[in-house]
């Protein structure tokens, strides 16, 4: 009986030995990071404040929030650009969906919401490491793992570099901030 206990504790002390030395390089195989630029999803984004909201019709018929750090959110209020080395906004997108079950309750369908999550994209400010983009590094996440399409991470400065000429003052940041 003693035995037993004794190779059964055994048994469970290598269980768990081995399962974190076999979850160890499966974790390291996870790209944590974009390609190019080496962004990272930031930790606890999703309670970040809200600068706005945006709908993309066509294609990719979302609906996203736009999220600053506390960097990025002083800058928006203040109106200060360049924005500050440290500023993160990040955009978490959704499927816009009509919905049947709050229409339900309304004399007329006029309900569309948030459906299965798309992707989350990061702007990270770091003007001497991302110099040559501006200023910004850029990722895309999908169920937190960093996308490692090359030619995608780059398509992010290719046409945020754009608003450059129509609006200098924007910083490559589409997004207006307002109370
Ligand atoms: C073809 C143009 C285009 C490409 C490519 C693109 N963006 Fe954007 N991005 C926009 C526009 C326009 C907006 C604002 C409108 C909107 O959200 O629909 C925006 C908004 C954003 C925002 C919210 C802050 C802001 O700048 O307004 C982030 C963050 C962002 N993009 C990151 C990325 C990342 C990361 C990539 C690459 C993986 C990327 N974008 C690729 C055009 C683009």
């Amino acid at each position: 009986m003693k035995m037993q206990r004794l190779s059964a504790a055994g048994l469970a002390l290598a269980t768990l030995v081995f399962g974190v030395a076999a979850s160890w390089p499966r974790q390291e195989q996870q790209p944590q990071r974009s390609p190019v630029f080496g962004v990272e999803l930031p930790k606890g984004y999703r309670d970040w404040q809200v600068i706005s909201v945006a709908h993309e019709a066509g294609k990719n018929n979302d609906i996203r929030a736009i999220l600053g750090n506390d960097i990025a959110m002083k800058a928006f209020r203040k109106n200060i650009r360049p924005f500050p080395d440290g500023a993160i906004i990040v955009r978490v997108a959704w499927q816009y969906e009509s919905s049947p079950r709050n229409d339900s309750v309304f004399p007329a369908p006029q309900s569309f919401v948030a459906g299965a999550p798309t992707n989350v994209q990061v702007s990270v400010k770091d003007s001497k490491r991302y110099a040559a983009t501006g200023g910004w590094g850029y990722g895309q996440f999908e169920k937190g793992v960093a996308d490692q399409n090359v030619a995608l991470t780059q398509s992010c400065f290719a046409c945020h570099i754009k608003l450059d000429a129509i609006d200098k003052q924007a910083d490559l940041v589409f997004t207006n901030y307002s109370e």
